[in-house]
């Protein structure tokens, strides 16, 4: 058995959404796989503290400012970890926003921010990975962060559903798109992890009462995502393309 099958020693890997939650954890589960991880996103206080923490474990690691929804951002962004660590070939599409509401309380402009991050935002990082590993003439891996409810439906998350579905439509026809050129493309679809984005929900008692329901009777650990992400970023996964991996403990699987 090949020894290193799952190293990232010598990849240079982008994570948007790198400032909190599943980002960061992935950011760091990448680094110590190996890889040279460049963490994006909007807060760049936060990008620079965990930047400090890889670097004094030893690992190499830059913060760039990003905002998904702009072009100008996403060129600079690459640009800019282009020149200080090299090509990404390793790109982690986890920037996301959640913004639960009745489908008819949801206004056109409520759409538009779930869309603009979620699915533009994904689409847009993609094609500028894409068409820089074109040019560098490099094979490379995608792996977008769905959701458990890019396939499956909830009270009030619509305009969210609806843009991790396109996420997941996404993947799987960038991976038959991006193929012949080496490019890899898979999701993940984390079921329920405890970050800033649910954190109040979790809080309350209906939250507690939810987690009791599901399927492993807990939420998730950021740690639990990294594996999963290592395998589809690696030679492991070298034949693994167009999947959309449940992360969830079995969630997706559950009729109620
Ligand atoms: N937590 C869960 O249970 C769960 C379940 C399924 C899927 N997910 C998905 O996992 C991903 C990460 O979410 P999380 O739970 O870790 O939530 P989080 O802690 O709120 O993180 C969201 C990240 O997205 C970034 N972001 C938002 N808008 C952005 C923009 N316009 N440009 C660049 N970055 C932007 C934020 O960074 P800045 O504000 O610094 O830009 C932040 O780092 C999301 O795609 C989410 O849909 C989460």
């Amino acid at each position: 058995m090949e020894e290193n099958r799952f190293t990232l020693a010598g990849k240079v890997a982008l994570v948007t959404g790198a400032s909190s939650g599943i980002g960061a954890a992935i950011a760091k589960g990448l680094a110590e796989a190996g890889a040279c991880v460049a963490v994006a996103g909007r807060r760049v206080e936060r990008l620079t503290s965990l930047v400090d923490e890889l670097t004094s474990a030893g690992k190499r690691a830059i913060g760039v400012c990003l905002d998904v929804t702009d072009f100008e951002s996403i060129k600079h962004a690459f640009d800019q970890v282009e020149t200080t660590l090299g090509t990404v070939d390793v790109l982690v599409n986890n920037a996301g926003v959640a913004n639960p509401k009745n489908f008819i309380k949801t206004a056109p402009e409520d759409l538009d921010f779930i869309m603009a991050t979620n699915f533009r935002g994904c689409w847009h990082v993609a094609q500028e990975a894409a068409k820089r590993l074109i040019a560098a003439d490099k094979s490379g891996s995608f792996i977008n962060i769905s959701s458990v409810l890019g396939e499956g439906a909830q009270l009030g998350q619509s305009a969210y559903a609806a843009s991790k579905g396109a996420v997941n439509q996404m993947t799987r026809n960038l991976a038959i798109d991006l193929m012949r050129y080496g490019i890899r493309v898979n999701a993940i679809a984390p079921g329920w992890f405890r970050t800033e984005m649910n954190d109040a929900y979790f809080a309350t008692e209906a939250g507690q009462k939810y987690i009791q329901q599901i399927p492993p009777r807990r939420l998730g650990d950021l740690n639990e995502l990294i594996g999963p992400v290592i395998l589809l970023a690696s030679d492991a996964g070298s034949f693994v393309n167009g999947a959309i991996l449940p992360v969830d403990g079995a969630l997706h699987a559950h009729i109620t």
